[in-house]
């Protein structure tokens, strides 16, 4: 049982980054295709495993919560202009990968993947089949929005290697789905999940938001209940970032309508308490997943990992990002490409990259990044690994922090050990709150101002 005080409540309330990804994006710089290409290149001798991410941006309309970086078209020829690019990429990539490495990993993100025709999904696993090699365990994943197509699609990506599956959901609540234009009933929604399982599918996830429009805590606690009776292996349950300013079609709901702070934390708490006692793990950040689920396999087995995705039972592999806005991730680089459909398609059809921001992680950087992602995932951080991995040690380097994390352990989020630091059950809720301790540019006169969200 999560259980908070009114005074750790509002001691821990602050903004901050969900850290998935250390130094965050808004750190990140410009960069130019010639320094994309040489930091692919630095890369070309790694002999890690290929984690694939494709990102598909387009959606036939607009759910007015949405956040993400979409193109809303109805118009199919939208992504048969659009493959041809991706392959492109792809291609780019597959020229300076090492031989013989393996791809253990591809997701398709979006937008709607599932806007996508059969064929053009044929077409870029076929290209990647051709250019890479891929395991019997690779993990294939798609995310799909259950209202756009039906549930024999399943049957047919399952067909071609897919078998992980995300579905957005949001809520079950019929007067939430009205005011956020994202009519799907709970049959749609349960119809695609038992099609997953008689197709294959496993780790398969729901998308919960909380903080919609007229959603209360006893109306989400009904959207929550009959999740629990479809048990999807995973959760994922987000805090609806609301901001009309830089997002035109979210004007469209009105402040009014939300629940007030208080009421969210209430939902928030009352949410993961219920998931709990329902047998999911509370894996952290957001998601959750039953105890045979990878995800928490690979949480107790210390392999998890976070990055743009959320958390991925896979570590230790080089994320190549295709598509506009998608990250890639690898040694010690990030890289966005173009987030803008045209300034994508300009720069593949000149330079067949499209990288545009990006980073080189410095010592610092890497140190603290290994640090809050070992908080983030695990909950356990282990002074001996950092020293073998670091030759430092960790209790020296980061002596400042250090004794930041006291007045931690004086309000029972963490355990400081002789050999380790344990983060214990209000700090999971609040891990943000604890990386937020090891993140060098919080404090920074010169990072640039940035809303983050809040971590309760
Ligand atoms: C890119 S969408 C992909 C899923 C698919 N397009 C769908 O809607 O079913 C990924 C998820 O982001 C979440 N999301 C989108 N906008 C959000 C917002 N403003 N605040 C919190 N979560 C959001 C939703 O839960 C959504 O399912
Ligand atoms: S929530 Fe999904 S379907 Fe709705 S607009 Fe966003 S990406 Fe598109």
């Amino acid at each position: 049982m999560y259980q908070f005080t009114e005074e750790i409540i509002s001691k821990y309330s602050v903004i901050g980054p969900r850290y998935t990804s250390y130094p965050t994006a808004p750190i990140w710089h410009e960069i130019d295709r010639k320094t994309q290409n040489n930091w692919l290149e630095s890369n070309a001798g790694s002999e890690r495993a290929i984690s694939l991410y494709i990102h598909i941006p387009f959606c036939r309309e607009r759910c007015l919560y949405c956040g993400c970086n979409v193109v809303v078209t109805r118009q199919q020829k939208a992504s048969s202009e659009y493959v041809p690019y991706l392959l492109r990429e792809i291609e780019s990539i597959a020229k300076v990968r090492q031989r013989n490495r393996v791809i253990k990993q591809i997701h398709f993100g979006g937008g709607t993947p599932n806007f996508l025709l059969n064929s053009e999904i044929e077409q870029i696993m076929n290209h990647i089949k051709d250019r890479f090699e891929l395991n019997t365990d690779t993990e294939i994943g798609i995310e799909i929005d259950p209202c756009s197509t039906h549930p024999q699609l399943l049957d047919f990506l399952s067909g071609i290697g897919f078998n992980r599956l995300s579905l957005g959901v949001q809520d079950i609540n019929e007067t939430v789905q009205r005011a956020v234009n994202r009519i799907q009933s709970k049959e749609t929604t349960y119809e695609h999940l038992v099609a997953a399982r008689q197709a294959g599918f496993k780790g398969i996830n729901f998308d919960l938001i909380y903080g919609l429009p007229f959603q209360t805590l006893q109306s989400f606690r009904e959207t929550v209940d009959e999740v629990i009776r479809m048990r999807p292996d995973r959760l994922a349950v987000y805090n609806f970032g609301y901001l009309p300013d830089r997002m035109i079609h979210q004007r469209k709901i009105k402040p009014e309508t939300l629940p007030n702070p208080a009421t969210k934390l209430e939902i928030l708490l009352d949410t993961i308490n219920r998931f709990s006692e329902a047998g999911y793990n509370y894996i952290g950040m957001d998601h959750f997943s039953l105890p045979d689920d990878e995800l928490s396999v690979a949480q107790k087995n210390r392999t998890l990992y976070r990055n743009f995705m959320g958390y991925t039972p896979k570590s230790g592999m080089d994320l190549y990002g295709i598509g506009m806005t998608a990250i890639s991730e690898f040694d010690r680089y990030f890289i966005q490409n173009e987030k803008k459909l045209k300034g994508y398609k300009d720069a593949v059809d000149s330079e067949s990259l499209s990288g545009s921001r990006g980073l080189k992680l410095s010592d610092d950087d890497q140190r603290r990044k290994w640090t809050i992602m070992k908080l983030i995932c695990h909950f356990y951080l282990d002074f001996d690994e950092f020293q073998k991995t670091f030759e430092q040690r960790f209790t020296d380097y980061f002596a400042d922090e250090f004794s930041n994390l006291k007045e931690l352990e004086e309000d029972g989020l963490i355990e400081i050990h002789s050999d380790s630091i344990v983060v214990k059950n209000i700090g999971q809720i609040l891990v943000r709150n604890i990386c937020m301790i090891f993140d060098a540019y919080l404090m920074k006169q010169d990072t640039p101002p940035v809303k983050y969200s809040k971590t309760i």
